[in-house]
């Protein structure tokens, strides 16, 4: 027997939750083949010593914003490959509504401004989910990616940024463009309805929407409307829309933050877990850290971003309406989630601002009292000045709640992540192996195979990606090999993109991108169509 790869010695977790065991896994064309005890290998290209290591499905982050950071070039490489690191082997990006495609050609130029701010410099937009795919192609990257439909962009892609419902033809439009990028391998519908100008659509758009995605068998994949003070009403509207249209429901990062939902995943996991019971299809996510992440602008009530970035700076440098802003903060707007209202400006601290690294990791109210000004003004100046792109970081959630998600039998991983320079949330380049450090190892909460199952194949399963997920027979060759006294995550708050300990070896498609913890510089990934 030939092999292009033996990893040897190692004790396998192998993505079904099922019990450890000591097995010798080998790569042949891409392919994993399981060796039992004294199989006789005649020929072996490379082997990898596991002895005392867990070797695992290469993880899947269900969750990202990595859309475009293999597009960034030199800029963003240290933070493409922060992923891999970790072994995380697949990310599904296109989250929070928010993807690089679809768009009619007539409503491109103003949202190549917008991605801007979400993403960074001349990232561009696609016009559909195959132009995105040729634009990830021509870049090297050392993992694969997935991408979601995210409605934001949909939205805006053929209405535009108006706070106003969609014609019956927009709607329609709407579904053919869903529908044909989901024909074309996208994984499913994300929506982010505290974000504009997905918020701008009321439930009927997103069940008209999610029925497309119901008949891909593709999920519903959400950011809800509230994840604060009004989090089980908005959990509702999405389990409503899930019903309506028959999709499969995924909660994305799943969390009650902020002072006022404080303890109420005591409610929401039980509610989500008799769903189950009863036979309904959802699921969720979650990151293992306390504090969120997000543009500095969400901060502001939705109306503050009608029409978009250009008539946000606009309403910015009147000074009624930044008084309008601070009594909407205060007094809060029936139907937003008012982040800073829920928690404060000294919880909210400054991650990416690329003209303003000074302002970096302050929180903005330690601004205000420097600049002896109110915190509202230094957001307003400081969204002017780079032109809304600016991201935050807001410390709104406690412990147990993390703890609670993250221990629900149908809880999956995602970062999160949010790639961009600067200073991102240290999840990025540190959840994975900070569940497998903090919470398995350290705390005790899961063990390790149910963790790799939430990492691997729960997800695989989800999201549609066979064949992957799994260490069996045939299934791809994507592996990590960690250290389970050893793994940690080495990303702080203060030093994001620090790399983790005890993630030995990382193969993708057959090929290692990461021995002995260091980078190899290789890139087989793909865009990968579901
Ligand atoms: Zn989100
Ligand atoms: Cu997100």
């Amino acid at each position: 027997m030939r092999l292009d790869l033996l990893v040897r010695g190692g004790t396998v977790a192998d993505g079904t939750g099922g019990p450890l065991r000591r097995a010798d896994v080998g790569v042949v064309d891409g392919r994993i083949v399981l060796l039992p005890g004294d199989s006789p290998v005649v020929e072996v290209e490379r082997t990898v010593d596991a002895t005392g290591a867990i070797v695992a499905p290469g993880f899947i982050d269900v969750h990202t914003h990595s859309d475009a950071v293999t597009l960034l070039g030199a800029a963003g490489h240290e933070l493409s490959r922060a992923s891999v690191r970790q072994g995380v082997t697949v990310e599904i990006c296109g989250n929070c509504g928010i993807s690089l495609f679809p768009a009619l050609p007539e409503r491109m130029a103003p949202m190549r401004r917008q991605s801007e701010a979400q993403f960074g410099e001349q990232i561009g937009i696609f016009q559909s989910f195959e132009d995105f795919v040729r634009a990830q192609r021509a870049v090297p990257r050392a993992n694969h990616l997935v991408s979601l439909v995210g409605h934001g962009t949909l939205r805006a892609g053929v209405i535009g940024y108006a706070d106003r419902p969609g014609s019956p033809d927009e709607l329609a439009l709407m579904c053919d463009l869903l529908d044909r990028a989901l024909t074309a391998g996208a994984a499913g519908l994300s929506t982010g309805l505290i974000y504009t100008p997905g918020t701008y659509a009321d439930t009927s758009e997103v069940v008209a929407l999610a029925t497309v995605a119901a008949r891909h068998a593709k999920p519903y994949v959400t950011h809800l409307r509230d994840e604060m003070s009004r989090v089980e009403e908005a959990l509702e509207e999405a389990i409503a829309i899930a019903r309506l249209s028959g999709a499969a429901l995924h909660v994305s990062h799943h969390k009650t933050a902020g002072k006022h939902a404080w303890g109420r995943t005591a409610r929401t996991m039980p509610r989500l877990a008799g769903l189950r019971a009863a036979g309904m299809d959802v699921t969720c996510d979650v990151y293992p850290y306390t504090a969120a992440s997000t543009s500095l602008s969400a901060m502001l009530p939705p109306w503050a971003n009608d029409g978009g970035i250009d008539a946000l700076i606009t309403r910015l440098r009147s000074p009624e309406q930044r008084e309008r802003m601070r009594q909407a903060i205060r007094e809060g707007v029936a139907g937003w989630e008012n982040t800073v209202g829920n928690g404060g400006w000294d919880r909210i601290s400054v991650a990416c601002a690329p003209r303003h690294r000074a302002a970096e990791g302050r929180t903005v109210a330690e601004i205000a009292v420097e600049r002896g000004s109110d915190p509202l003004d230094v957001a307003a100046e400081l969204l002017i000045a780079e032109r809304g792109e600016v991201t935050i970081i807001s410390h709104s959630m406690r412990e147990d709640d993390v703890q609670r998600v993250l221990t629900g039998s149908f809880s999956m991983i995602g970062s999160d992540g949010v790639p961009k320079p600067g200073h991102p949330h240290p999840r990025w380049a540190g959840t994975f192996a900070r569940v497998l450090g903090r919470y398995v190892r350290d705390l005790g909460l899961l063990t390790i195979e149910s963790a790799v199952h939430k990492m691997t194949g729960m997800a695989a399963e989800r999201f549609g990606l066979a064949g992957r997920g799994v260490i069996r027979d045939g299934a791809h060759a994507d592996l990590v090999v960690f250290d389970p006294g050893l793994v940690a995550d080495g990303a702080t708050y203060t030093d994001p993109l620090l790399p983790p300990g005890g993630v030995r070896t990382v193969v993708v498609a057959g090929e290692i991108v990461v021995a002995d913890g260091a980078d190899t510089g290789r890139h087989p990934g793909k865009v990968l169509s579901t």
